[in-house]
């Protein structure tokens, strides 16, 4: 299972231009997360903050007991390992062939033999739906070929965390996706912790267990999928059904009176397609729609069943329309587990939310962690 990477009060800058701050959230053990966010709000400067080669002026991410922001170059190197990342550009080697592009970290970080090295090549090939293609040259194949060499080549290192830095750019819609059904498909077989960068709105909807919002340098709103798709704040409706009316601007952010009243204008044209609010557009979108399913014939993907136990636990956290959507997925047991929720009292004099299977307790976090 892949691990859990906590965030907690990050903020980045580079000089005096403040990129984001106060960052906090938990990319929960083997779960899809998606992050959006507008251009050049930092999502990037995020991912390559998390794999330490960008450095944060204030707080923590740990992962496996280490603190990526204040850990020494020695364990930095060795938790870098840990991660597999997908960059915005492929950054695929063009003079290389894919088979040596996705063998380079192999012959980089490891000391294998070149017949254990083509073993794994072939072997992460084969799972990204490349094999065969080996002595082709990244100019020679389609864009989506390429992310998916990306892909292989992040994978070859058994990762625990991937990171996909916009994985869907360039990408024609039937392209996207295959590439989320690939997604979906290695989360099933390897269970790493995934994180994806991406504007893309159907994949935002239908990807990921978390989803966070990057917004005016601060993290709009982190969470179960459920919280986002049915959320009621400007910015999230308006990135998620992806229209002009709201917070978002062309090149800087709107002033509140014109997006007001452009709010009210929507409204009285019958709400967002998406959302849960408004009524149902033309294309029938729901709130919250299905979340994509690992192909036939692969295993089930185990972060399912691990992530509807923590959300049963944490229901009472949630705003009523997060808590029902959420109700709406739970299987029996687990509803009954939320059901049996109540505060008790603790040493200290405050009060627990405590399940009945009393396994773990859990104190809301004002902060919204998933
Ligand atoms: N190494 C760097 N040095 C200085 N500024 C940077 C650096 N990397 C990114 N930035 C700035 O940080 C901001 C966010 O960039 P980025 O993370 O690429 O945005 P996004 O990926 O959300 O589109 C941009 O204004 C960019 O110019
Ligand atoms: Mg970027």
């Amino acid at each position: 299972m892949g691990v859990a990477v906590h965030v907690e009060g990050l903020t980045k800058s580079f000089g005096s231009q403040n990129i984001w701050s106060d960052v906090t959230l938990t990319l929960p053990p083997g779960e899809i997360s998606v992050m959006l966010g507008p251009s050049g709000t930092g999502k990037s400067v995020f991912l390559k903050s998390l794999v330490g080669l960008l450095k944060p002026e204030r707080g923590s991410i740990v992962m496996s007991d280490t603190d990526i922001v204040s850990c020494s170059e020695r364990d930095l190197y060795d938790v870098r390992r840990l991660f597999g990342v997908l960059f915005q550009d492929g950054a695929l080697f063009g003079s290389m062939n894919l088979y040596d592009n996705i063998a380079f970290p192999l012959r980089e970080h490891t000391k294998k033999s070149e017949s254990e090295v083509r073993s794994i090549v072939m072997e992460k090939m084969d799972m990204v739906g490349l094999a065969g293609t080996e002595g082709k040259l990244p100019g020679e194949i389609s864009g989506g070929m390429r992310k998916r060499a990306g892909i292989a080549r992040a994978l070859v290192l058994d990762p625990e965390v991937i990171l996909f830095d916009e994985p869907d750019s360039g990408l024609d819609p039937v392209r996207v996706a295959y590439l989320n059904q690939l997604i979906v498909d290695l989360n099933a077989q390897i269970d790493a912790t995934f994180l994806i960068v991406t504007h893309d709105i159907g994949t935002a909807r239908t990807v990921p267990d978390n989803l966070g919002l990057l917004f005016r340098r601060h993290l709009a709103m982190f969470g179960p999928r459920e919280q986002l798709l049915t959320s009621q704040e400007p910015v999230v409706r308006q990135f998620l059904n992806g229209r002009r009316e709201g917070p978002i601007g062309m090149s800087e952010e709107k002033d509140v009176a014109q997006v007001e009243a452009e709010m009210a204008a929507l409204e009285a044209r019958g709400g967002d397609q998406h959302n849960g609010v408004g009524p149902k557009g033309a294309s029938g979108g729901e709130a919250v729609p299905p979340q994509l399913e690992p192909s036939p014939g692969l295993p089930e993907r185990k972060a399912v069943r691990r992530r509807q136990e923590r959300v049963a636990r944490m229901l009472h956290t949630y705003d009523p329309a997060t808590a029902d959507a959420i109700r709406a997925s739970l299987p029996a047991d687990l509803l009954a587990l939320a059901d049996s929720g109540s505060y008790a009292p603790t040493a200290a004099g405050g009060r627990e939310w405590r399940t009945e299977d009393g396994a773990e307790l859990v104190v809301p976090d004002p902060r919204g962690r998933p």
